[in-house]
């Protein structure tokens, strides 16, 4: 919990906060769309991130996290500045998706859920993506594969820096 004492929105994230409260008729309305701009500040939704919100917002730090937690958009360690997202449901993992995750998790040398070294990819798995007649598939940022092979993943890889 060190630093969340004095945990803070910077300056010009809280005029962009009063923005916000001013659309909504409580404070508590308005959590989802702060721990947006929380992420953004604070980079996850750490100990400091939940202070600051729950300092912003006067609601308790367990009630932020509470919802921070449901919200699969929030994140509570930092990302990579690529994520990919492998689906592992039913059709996917039919068509292969287990074997492409261990290829991934080989060729970025992290597991499931980790970020490589450098920063580059975070690896997460995802629930149906909704394309499984195209399985085995994954998104990287907002961009859609479709119908994987290890050689494709290793082709879009290349794309991203
Ligand atoms: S199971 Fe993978 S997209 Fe539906």
């Amino acid at each position: 919990m060190q630093g969340t004492m004095t945990a803070k929105f910077s300056e010009e994230m809280l005029k962009r906060i009063e923005e916000i409260l001013k659309r909504y008729a409580t404070k508590r309305a308005a959590v989802l769309p702060v721990l947006y701009l929380a992420q953004k500040e604070f980079g996850c939704i750490n100990d400091t991130a939940l202070a600051a919100v729950s300092r912003a917002l006067k609601i308790s730090r367990a009630d932020v996290y509470g919802l921070a937690t449901f919200y699969s958009m929030f994140h509570e360690e930092p990302l990579g500045r690529n994520v990919i997202f492998l689906c592992d449901n039913l059709a996917c993992t039919l068509l292969g998706a287990e074997s492409l995750r261990d290829h991934l998790e080989k060729k970025l040398d992290i597991r499931m859920g980790e970020t490589t070294a450098d920063g580059r990819f975070t690896l997460k798995n995802a629930e149906c993506l909704g394309a499984c007649g195209q399985a085995p598939v994954m998104l990287v940022n907002d961009d859609f594969y479709e119908g994987l092979t290890e050689a494709r993943i290793d082709e879009v890889l290349e794309k991203y820096k």
